[in-house]
Parts: C-alpha cells; sequence; structure tokens
C-alpha cells in the first residue's frame, strides 16, 4: 500500500543501474524543490521525496526549531523515526533497492538524513548532506554505519552553519563506522554549482 503519511513524489527509475534516491528538501521547501536537482545529479535514478511535515510559520521542515540552530530535540527524535518509518514503508511500496538507498539532503533536509544515519541507520545506504549542521550531539553507535558513505559539502562563507560543524558531524558519523569525505568550497548556504560536482561524483562511484 502506498504510505500516506507524508505528502511525496515517486518517481521510479529509468536504469536500476543508478541508486535509488530520498530527497529532503530545506526550510520553506516542498516535495517538488530537489527535483531538479536530483535530476542533474542522476538522471536514471529513482526518487522518493516526501514533504516535511512540520509548518514553521508557512514553511515546511522536517523538525521543530526553537530559533535558528536550536532544535526541538524531543522532536528530532520523534520525526526521525516517523519518517524511517515512512521511508521502509515506500521502500516496500515501490519496490525500491534499499541497499543503494541513498538521501540527498539540502539544509534542514540535511540535518534529517544525519539524523536518520544517527538513529536509524538500516534506513539508509547512503547519504549526501549539503549544508549540514550537528543536530544529535551523541556519536552514533559503534558499527552501526560500516559500509555507508557520506558527503559532507559545506560552504565557507556560510552564515548559518557555524565553521566546525561539519568536521563535527564527520566525527559523530565515523564514530559508527562510515566512510565520511568533508568537502569545503567557496559557496555560502544555497547550493552551488560545485555542489552539483561533487554529488555527481559521489553518486557515479
Ligand atoms: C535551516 O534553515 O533549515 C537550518 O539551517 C537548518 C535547520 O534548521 O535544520
Amino acid at each position: 500500500m502506498i504510505p500516506s503519511s507524508y505528502i511525496h513524489v515517486y518517481k521510479p527509475s529509468a536504469s536500476l543501474a543508478a541508486p535509488p534516491l530520498l530527497l529532503l528538501h530545506g526550510t520553506g521547501g516542498n516535495e517538488h524543490d530537489l527535483l531538479a536537482f536530483g535530476n542533474a545529479l542522476s538522471p536514471q535514478s529513482a526518487v522518493l521525496s516526501p514533504r516535511g511535515d512540520v509548518n514553521e510559520n508557512g514553511q515546511a521542515r522536517f523538525f521543530r526549531r526553537l530559533a535558528e540552530g536550536v532544535f526541538d530535540l524531543n522532536d528530532v527524535v520523534k520525526r526521525t523515526h516517523a519518517l524511517a518509518d515512512f521511508i521502509e514503508a515506500a521502500v516496500q511500496a515501490y519496490a525500491l533497492d534499499a541497499k543503494r538507498l541513498t538521501a540527498v539532503g539540502f539544509s534542514n533536509g540535511a540535518n534529517m538524513a544525519a539524523c536518520l544515519l544517527l538513529l536509524r541507520p538500516e534506513v539508509l545506504a547512503h547519504a549526501v548532506l549539503f549544508r549540514p549542521m550537528v543536530v544529535l550531539k551523541e556519536p552514533a553507535k559503534p558499527a552501526s554505519l560500516v559500509g555507508k558513505r557520506v558527503l559532507i559539502s559545506s560552504g565557507e562563507r556560510d552564515p548559518i552553519v557555524p565553521a566546525d560543524h561539519p568536521e563535527r558531524l564527520a566525527e559523530l558519523l565515523r564514530a559508527g563506522g562510515a566512510n565520511v569525505d568533508v568537502q569545503v568550497h567557496r559557496a555560502s548556504h544555497g547550493l552551488a554549482e560545485e555542489d552539483l560536482t561533487l554529488g555527481r561524483g559521489f553518486l557515479s562511484v
């Protein structure tokens, strides 16, 4: 049965050789936001793109925050599990290849993808995180992320993400055995051409 817990877009794959993508938008986005970007990253991939179910003054997000960079951690945990349950149901319903499901998250969506890796590592194979920050401070459980690759793509002029967060997040994920590559390039918080190049390289391996 098609899961209805999250409004979402599903696009079937054009080639099973391409990894299925879970697209997670930033604050104020929706399920359509990253479709063109995902297509540019990996045109043949199946796509599952949910809309965040938190409404912050009319802007959709994946979990509540109290202020910029200050998160409601109870809500983060609750919604991470809810989204993980949705992903598991959607993988079944759409017959997605769970062993290759790769999150592509931007900003709040990247933060949610990192929370999924930390709390429900079984639902993702790999992740590309554009402009993430540290939300959950507990490291991943030992060996919970072995075999998973993570790209963190950060902007050196990002006014939102504190400069030490990309490497701190990488360490939290490495504690679980993830293979994490941190790339800091000449960008601000918004997606830039270099993100496309980095993401394509990551997904083509
Ligand atoms: C955002 O604006 O979405 C923040 O940078 C990240 C977050 O709140 O999760």
